[in-house]
C-alpha cells in the first residue's frame, strides 16, 4: 500500500472565515439548553455566554428563534464499499457532502477486509479512499471478518496511537462472506476486551438466513419481499441475545448495531439486565423513518430500493416503537448505515432478492427524520435528540469533549438548527450520489440553516459549500473512560491519554452549559 497524498486543501479555503459569532440563539447539549453566544476562533469554540467583548472583523450569524447544537456524529456509513458485486454511488466526498448538508459533521465508517486480508492493509486503503475526499471529520471502525491469531495482532496494532482505532464490527450474518462463527466472535470480543476496544455487532443468525432463502428461492418467492421473510424479528432477537451472552461471558462491553425490531429491542432490554458491562443499542434513521412495508411494492426498483440487514419491518408500529426507546434510553444512539446502491446495482438482484446489495442511504436525513419522528411528536426533547445524534457516539468512540460539546475548547461543529424550516426529502435534490432515497416525499419540519465544520460554514443559510479534502481523519484512543471506566487499565501504552486534544487553550473540562 502506498502512502496517503497529502492534501491539496488551499489554505484560503481551510480558513476562510476564521473568527465566527453565533449570536442570539439557544444552545442545546444533552444535559441542557441555555441562551448564549458562541464565539469561535480557528476552528475552535473560544466564547459562550452573553455580551461577549468579540476583535473587529467577525462575521457574525443571527440566530434569534433558532437552536445551536453540536454538529451530527453518524457512527455507521459505508462510503465507497465493494459489496455483494457492487460499489456505493456514495464515496467519501459525496458521502460527506450529503452529511454536511444534513447536520452531520463527523462520520465513522466500517473498515471492511476481505476474508483473509490484513486488517492494517484494509485500514490503508480505507484511508487511502477518505483522506483526500472528506468535507468533514471522519473516524474509522475495522470489522473482524475473520479469524485467525494474524487478525489478533492486527487488531492489537490498530489499537496504538498510530492507526487510532478503538471499535471492531463482527458480523453473525452474511455466511460464507463476512460471518463469524460463535467460537471467533467470543474470541474476537475477548480481544476486544483485553484490547480496550469496543466490540460491535450485527445481530442476525446467519445460518438461519441461509436457509430460508435457499427453501424461499426454491418456492419461486425470489422478489425483494423475499429478503424480509427470510430474516424475521426473531432472527434477529435471537442474535442480540447470543451476541449478549457471548459479550458477558468474556465480561465485555457491547455495542449492538442497526437494531431494527421491536423483538430485538426487548432482546436487548432483558440482555442488559443481567450484562455485567455496558450495552449500547443503535438504530438508525431508516428504522425511524420508514419501514417494511415497502418491500411488498410492485416495482422492483422501489422495493429493491428499501433492501437492507437486518431489514425494515412490516409492522407499522415499528418506527414509533424505536422511537420510544431511543427516548427513554432502551437505545441510545441513531446512525444511518448509509450504503447506497445506484438502480444498476440493486438491479442486480432482479432474479433473486439474496443478490439485492444491502443497503440504504441516512447519513443527509439522519438528523431531520429523528427532529420530525422524535421531537416533533413531543417523544424527546432537543437535549435527548443531541444525546442520540451526537453527544452519546462522542463518548462511546472516545471522542469527547471534543465532539458532540457545545463549550468552550470543543471543536467548532456546529449547527445553527430553524425548528421552522420545513423541507420535502427528494432523490431529485439531495446532496447524494445516489438516486434514490427511501424517504422520497416526506415532509419534514426543522433543520440545518447553517452548519459550520470545524469554524468554517459549509452550509449557509442553506447554500452548501463542502471543500473536497477538508475534513480530517480523527483517532479514538483506546479505553474510553466512558465505556471501560470501571475496568483496570492492564494495557500499558499510550493509548490512553487523550493526545487528539489539542494542546492550546482547550481543556479537559470544557465548561458546561447549564439550564
Ligand atoms: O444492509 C446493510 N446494512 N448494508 C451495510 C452492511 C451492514 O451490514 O452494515
Ligand atoms: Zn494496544
Ligand atoms: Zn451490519
Ligand atoms: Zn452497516
Amino acid at each position: 500500500m502506498t502512502n496517503a497524498p497529502v492534501k491539496k486543501v488551499p489554505i484560503h479555503l481551510q480558513s476562510s472565515q476564521n473568527r465566527l459569532l453565533i449570536k442570539n440563539g439557544r444552545v442545546v447539549n444533552e444535559d441542557g439548553m441555555e441562551d448564549a453566544d458562541v464565539y469561535v476562533e480557528d476552528g475552535i469554540i473560544k466564547q459562550l455566554g452573553r455580551n461577549l467583548i468579540i476583535p473587529g472583523g467577525t462575521r457574525v450569524i443571527d440566530a434569534t428563534g433558532k437552536l445551536v447544537m453540536p454538529g451530527g456524529i453518524d457512527p455507521h456509513t459505508h462510503l465507497e464499499l465493494e459489496m455483494m458485486g457492487a460499489k456505493t454511488a456514495d464515496d467519501f466526498y459525496t458521502g460527506t457532502r450529503a452529511a454536511v448538508a444534513g447536520g452531520t459533521t463527523t462520520v465513522i465508517d466500517f473498515v471492511l477486509p476481505q476474508k483473509g486480508q490484513s486488517l492494517i492493509e484494509a485500514y490503508n486503503h480505507w484511508r487511502e479512499k477518505a483522506d483526500n475526499k472528506v468535507c468533514c471529520d471522519y473516524a474509522l471502525h475495522v470489522g473482524v471478518t475473520w479469524w485467525s491469531p494474524s487478525v489478533m495482532k492486527e487488531m492489537e496494532q490498530l489499537c496504538t496511537e498510530e492507526y487510532g482505532i478503538n471499535s471492531f464490527k463482527m458480523f453473525m450474518a452474511y455466511k460464507d462472506a463476512w460471518m463469524l462463527d460463535d467460537y471467533q466472535l467470543y474470541c474476537a470480543i475477548e480481544t476486544c476486551k483485553n484490547l480496550g476496544a469496543l466490540p460491535m455487532v450485527h445481530a442476525e443468525n446467519g445460518h438461519i438466513i441461509a436457509r430460508n432463502t435457499e427453501k424461499l428461492i426454491a418456492a419461486g418467492k425470489t422478489d425483494p419481499e423475499g429478503h424480509e421473510l427470510s430474516r424475521d424479528e426473531e432472527v434477529e432477537a435471537e442474535a442480540v441475545n447470543r451476541a449478549c451472552v457471548i459479550a458477558n461471558q468474556a465480561n465485555s462491553p457491547l455495542y449492538i448495531v442497526h437494531m431494527m425490531s421491536k423483538s430485538a429491542v426487548r432482546a436487548l432490554e432483558i440482555a442488559r439486565t443481567r450484562q455485567r458491562q455496558p450495552v449500547y443499542g443503535e438504530t438508525l434513521a431508516a428504522t425511524v423513518g420508514t419501514d417494511g412495508t415497502h418491500y411488498r411494492n410492485a416495482c422492483f426498483r422501489h422495493a429493491a430500493g428499501h433492501v437492507m440487514s437486518p431489514p425494515l419491518r412490516s409492522d407499522p408500529s415499528t418506527p414509533q416503537a424505536i422511537v420510544e426507546a431511543l427516548a427513554d434510553d432502551r437505545l441510545q444512539l441513531i446512525g444511518s448505515d448509509n450504503c447506497t446502491f445506484h438502480e444498476k446495482h440493486k438491479a442486480l438482484g432482479k432474479n433473486d432478492f439474496s443478490r439485492i446489495p444491502n443497503g440504504v442511504n441516512g447519513v443527509e436525513d439522519r438528523m431531520a427524520i429523528l427532529w420530525q419522528k422524535g421531537v416533533n411528536t413531543g417523544a424527546m426533547d432537543p437535549c435527548r435528540f443531541v444525546a442520540a445524534t451526537s453527544a452519546t457516539a462522542a463518548r462511546v468512540f472516545n471522542l469527547w469533549p471534543r465532539k458532540g460539546l457545545v463549550a468552550a475548547g470543543s471543536d467548532a461543529d456546529l449547527l445553527v438548527w430553524d425548528p421552522r424550516l420545513t423541507r420535502t426529502i427528494s432523490a431529485a435534490s439531495h446532496a447524494h450520489a445516489v438516486d434514490f432515497n427511501i424517504f422520497e416525499g416526506q415532509n419534514v419540519v426543522g433543520g440545518p440553516q447553517y452548519v459550520i465544520v470545524n469554524g468554517r460554514v459549509c452550509l449557509d443559510d442553506g447554500d452548501l459549500r463542502v471543500v473536497e479534502g477538508f475534513g480530517r481523519f480523527l483517532k479514538t484512543p483506546a479505553f474510553c473512560p466512558y465505556v471501560f471506566s470501571s475496568e483496570p487499565k492492564h494495557h500499558t501504552v499510550h493509548h490512553q491519554e487523550p493526545h487528539q486534544l489539542p494542546e492550546s487553550p482547550r481543556s479537559h473540562s470544557p465548561q458546561r452549559v447549564t439550564n
